[in-house]
């Protein structure tokens, strides 16, 4: 292994540092993960990582630095890159490559988070969808028991790493490339299912696999969902109060859609594209655009119709929006920015999720005089 240099006090100080830096973040965590984290190691499972610089990922390997300035990195509150668009940081060469991240180690606190509203008992039969590093299949093996745990991601090189790396850290649970997508019915029902990559629907194959009273937390839609399966097949639930920009749930072919160049509008806008950002308006404008937008940094793309609309900040302040296609998209986020200042800026966690067994899925708010809304996932 590529550690030998640290020793177990150096190492355990690491450990103690996240641990206390994820509970500084948290008033809420249970005990339980707390300890998974003290004596769960994140640096078997990220023996190299991709460091960002300005969109550009630097592939950076425990022997590329000195003393114990990886061991820092490797346990700081940060998300770690493992592979930028399919290739993998372990045998990257040297050179910085643009693209997209494809897995990563996620935000320790997010996953503590997640960690805790899972709610993992010893014993529980658990579901991973989105292996990755493997580091929180560890954690999942350390609170449920590893013979309970199956992990799955989508190729043979990530799942293959990450077995040999749970291995080394003393865990055998089952890991294997399976479609996220269809869930992994061979060790089905499953009291816990976590995703860690980003869905807009909870895929039926998730609903059916969780057992009556099971527990469901998923990125869905842009924000964590905390769903409990009903004894009436449905599942019902909340989403956790902070943000969560997961990598999404990728299937099949990866056919990224082409944004029609042509642009047959544009116009000022009162909209930024910081303010899309936003991270309360971010939620509540995803629940407001069609299920079939999809987003591309400040672009918005409708894939049912062509509808493109692009906006761009100014340096003096401004904003104005490209469009192009049969309709204007960004009217629906100014119409929704409208709706979210009249209702008093509605928090993520205010809302509710419920799931059908015939497919039906829904958002729901109830507004303080006693209006409820819904919209459709
Ligand atoms: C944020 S990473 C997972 C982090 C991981 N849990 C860890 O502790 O390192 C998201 C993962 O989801 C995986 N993923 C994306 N689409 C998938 C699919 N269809 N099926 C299974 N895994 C998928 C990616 O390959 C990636 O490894």
């Amino acid at each position: 292994m590529t550690t030998a240099h640290y020793d177990d006090a150096q190492l355990l100080r690491a450990r103690i540092g996240l641990a206390s830096e994820i509970e500084r973040g948290s008033a809420v965590l249970s005990s339980r993960v707390v300890e998974a984290f003290l004596n769960v190691p994140r640096h078997p499972f990220v023996p190299a990582f991709y460091r960002e610089d300005g969109g550009l990922h630097r592939p950076w390997r425990a022997e590329d630095s000195a003393g114990e300035a990886w061991l820092r990195e490797v346990y700081a509150n940060q998300v770690l890159v493992t592979e930028v668009d399919g290739v993998h940081a372990d045998g990257a060469g040297p050179e910085e490559r643009h693209g997209v991240a494809t897995s990563s180690s996620t935000l320790p606190s997010l996953m503590a988070d997640m960690l805790d509203a899972l709610d993992v008992r010893p014993g529980n039969r658990v579901l991973e969808i989105g292996t990755g590093t493997g580091y929180n299949a560890a954690l999942l093996c350390h609170l449920a028991g590893a013979p309970n745990v199956t992990t799955i991601d989508r190729t043979e090189q990530l799942v293959a790493a990450a077995r040999a790396r749970l291995h080394e850290a003393g865990f055998e649970p089952v890991v294997v490339r399976a479609d996220g997508a269809d869930g992994y019915p061979g060790g089905a029902p499953y009291d816990r299912i976590i995703a860690t990559c980003g869905v807009r629907r909870l895929p039926q194959a998730w609903l059916d696999q969780c057992a009556p009273g099971g527990l469901i937390v998923a990125p869905v839609g842009g924000a964590v969902a905390r769903l409990a399966k009903l004894p009436d097949g449905r599942a019902a639930g909340r989403f956790l109060h902070r943000p969560a920009a997961f990598m999404p749930l990728r299937s099949g072919e990866d056919v990224r859609p082409e944004v029609p160049e042509r642009q047959t509008g544009g116009r000022l806008t009162g909209i930024s594209a910081r303010e899309l950002d936003d991270p309360g308006f971010s939620f509540w404008a995803g629940i407001h655009l069609a299920p079939t937008v999809i987003r591309h940094g400040p672009t918005l793309h409708d894939l049912a119709d062509g509808s493109v609309a692009r906006v761009l900040d100014h340096p003096d302040g401004s904003s104005s929006v490209a469009l192009s296609g049969p309709r204007d998209l960004w009217h629906v986020v100014e119409a929704a920015h409208r709706s979210w200042l009249d209702e008093n800026r509605p928090r993520r966690e205010w809302f509710t999720v419920e799931a059908g067994p015939e497919g039906h899925q829904f958002v729901g708010y109830t507004a303080p005089d006693g209006t409820s809304s819904h919209w459709n996932l």
